[in-house]
């Protein structure tokens, strides 16, 4: 039995003895994660960390802003923004494969990564959030044979590549308990009880191939969708909630025109750690007051739908 307070103490001391005077890189995905784990091992060795933050352009709406300003004015936290949704973009044109999708993005990210942490003059060690079921997940799925289900998207082959040692204080902690220890750091309230956001990002909501139009689409839509649900008091309750955009167009009229737009699809998800998940029993009307609102104020959809499948048999995400 420990307290988070305590837990925090051990591993600072942790760190301090594995790292000494070494120099560590940590990569922010925008999410609590990684967030929680450069916040514990700043307070541990203070600027010996420098985070690193490769914004691919697949971000929501806003997100790379806050995390940008959360780590540099309130944290006073060294941080490299490096904008590559360009780069991305253009090597996923065409790219409709999900696995092709995430082994683009995350071999990208990797080479974005180790060129930015070579401009700072290297590091001894990389540090990440990883998760216990990060653990348990990469290992097996649920327990029988190991069968990749989707590769999942850290900067899996850095280390090796650049000669660097793993940092990874989380790895005991479930996602409730990092976000204790996200609020016993002092993170705001809001920030650590965010969503969990794929590090693929939109890439893996847009199913077929990425523009930048779809990605503006998208991020249109999940924020009104997310609006609502925070508006109706029902955030906390969920673990996760998103849009999607289909690749599929249909008929719909508004006004006296016929249109023919996109289908946007909603997810909401409980969980308590990603490995199972059961929808989200929304009220029916709250629903139909998302679906009017997005088509009426996103250009590009005319048709929302909601996604009643669990987790098995679906994912979470849907690619
Ligand atoms: P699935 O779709 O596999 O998702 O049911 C389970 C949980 O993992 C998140 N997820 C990811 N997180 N990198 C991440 O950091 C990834 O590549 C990735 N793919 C899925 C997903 O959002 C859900 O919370």
């Amino acid at each position: 039995d420990w307290t988070m307070a305590e837990y925090r103490q051990t591993k600072i001391a942790d760190i301090r003895q594995q790292v000494g005077k070494g120099k560590v890189i940590c990569g922010l995905s925008g999410g609590v994660d990684s967030a929680v784990a450069a916040v514990l091992i700043h307070e541990a060795i203070g600027d010996q960390l420098t985070c690193v933050f490769v914004d691919h352009g697949l971000m929501r709406k806003g997100e790379a802003e806050q995390v940008v300003s959360l780590f540099r004015n309130s944290y006073n936290i060294p941080l490299v923004h490096v904008n590559a949704e360009t780069l991305f973009l253009s090597g996923l044109k065409g790219v409709s494969d999900p696995e092709a999708k995430r082994k683009f993005i995350g071999k990208t990210f990797i080479d974005v990564f180790e060129e930015e942490a070579k401009k700072i003059g290297g590091a001894d060690f990389l540090a990440q959030g990883t998760l216990y079921p990060d653990v348990i997940e990469s290992v097996s799925f649920t327990g029988g044979p190991s069968v990749t289900i989707k590769s999942h998207h850290n900067v899996g082959g850095l280390p090796e590549r650049m000669n660097m040692k793993l940092v990874e204080p989380l790895r005991e902690l479930f996602k409730d308990e990092v976000r204790e220890l996200g609020r016993e750091l002092g993170l705001p309230d809001a920030f650590v009880g965010r969503h969990p956001f794929p590090g693929p990002g939109l890439a893996i909501r847009i199913p077929g191939d990425i523009t930048k139009d779809k990605c503006d689409i998208l991020r249109k839509a999940d924020a009104i969708y997310l609006e609502e649900i925070r508006n109706a008091g029902l955030y906390d309750a969920i673990w996760q909630a998103f849009a999607v955009l289909l690749p599929v167009k249909t008929v719909g009229v508004m006004g006296d025109h016929r249109t023919y737009e996109h289908v946007c699809a909603l997810r909401a998800v409980t969980s308590t750690d990603g490995m199972t998940a059961d929808i989200f029993p929304f009220d029916p009307h709250f629903l139909a007051r998302v679906a009017t609102r997005i088509v009426n104020e996103v250009q590009g959809i005319n048709r929302v739908v909601y996604d009643f499948t669990s987790k098995p048999p679906g994912t979470i995400e849907w690619e």
